[in-house]
């Protein structure tokens, strides 16, 4: 059974290498830049889903597809076109499961980046390939991305006031998605996320500490349907399946990184 990872160069896709090696599963990476660390025993092929170059070529001969490659910043193009582009060359070459990387509340928080998300859900779930979907909650290194950038604002640390988050170690989700080739298409899974909900200002707490970083945390309130959306929770999966490394455990673990 051979699996093909597509956005294997990304933060999600370089785990799921790791994670279906590790038991012993054939791969075969795509991804327009290699994966860093990509060595010349290991299959990659360059494919691009805006120009559909490569796309046939890197689905041949595989039975599973975990389709982790996404670009926020064209997801019209990438997510949308080119996750048709991928399920239309996956049903031609006979994919036996075709396994969908999505985000916790891409139909509930109105976000132009998460309706492209569903959009893409749309596409698996109608293409003619038997599928599985799996929405993950916010990855811990993400967080991380996003209370470092507003960090650099001088003085204080601002943070969205009463937004709450469940973020989730990225390998936990890519174990997640390789036990879901072994159990076989199932549609929608039940969705993934950390093992805490937190507010965005406690996630900021934890970082503080564990980055040494002595700035005070300023909640700026955020207007809007997105932000009420995420303060109501809706990007969180508190009844899902779980992770278990913990926002405060990650941040100790990574602290020399
Ligand atoms: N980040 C999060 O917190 C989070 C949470 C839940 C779910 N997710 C979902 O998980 C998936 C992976 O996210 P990530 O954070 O790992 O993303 P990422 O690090 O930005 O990686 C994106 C991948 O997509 C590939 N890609 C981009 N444009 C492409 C194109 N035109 N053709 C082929 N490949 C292309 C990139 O490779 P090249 O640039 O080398 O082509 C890269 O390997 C996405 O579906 C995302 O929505 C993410």
């Amino acid at each position: 059974m051979k699996l093909l990872v597509t956005g294997a160069s990304g933060v999600l896709g370089r785990e799921v290498l790791l994670a279906a090696r590790s038991v012993g599963m054939p791969v075969r990476a795509m991804s327009r830049r290699p994966p860093a660390g990509h060595t010349e025993g290991e299959e990659w092929v360059q494919g691009d889903l805006v120009t559909g170059q490569g796309i046939g070529e890197a689905v041949r001969g595989c039975d599973t597809i975990v389709h982790a490659a996404s670009d926020p910043r064209q997801p019209d193009r990438v997510d949308v076109q080119g996750t048709r582009r991928l399920a239309d060359e996956a049903g031609r070459a006979g994919v036996r499961h075709l396994v969908c990387v999505s985000i916790v509340g891409v139909d509930q928080v109105p976000y132009p980046y998460y309706k492209r998300k569903l959009a893409a859900e749309q596409i698996v779930s109608q293409a003619n390939v038997p599928f599985s979907i799996l929405r993950a909650t916010q990855f811990h290194s993400f967080l991380e991305q996003l209370i470092a950038s507003a960090a650099r604002v001088p003085l204080v640390l601002p943070v969205p006031a009463g937004f709450v988050v469940q973020p989730v170690e990225v390998s936990e989700v890519a174990e997640r998605l390789v036990r879901c080739i072994a159990d076989g298409p199932r549609g929608r899974l039940t969705d993934f996320g950390g093992p805490d909900v937190l507010s965005f200002t406690e996630a900021a707490r934890h970082w503080k500490k564990a980055r040494n970083v002595a700035k005070r945390i300023v909640p700026i309130p955020v207007p809007g349907s997105m932000a009420r959306a995420i303060r109501a929770g809706k990007g969180t999966a508190p009844l899902g399946d779980k992770g278990t490394i913990s926002w405060p455990e990650w941040l100790m673990q990574t602290r020399d990184k």
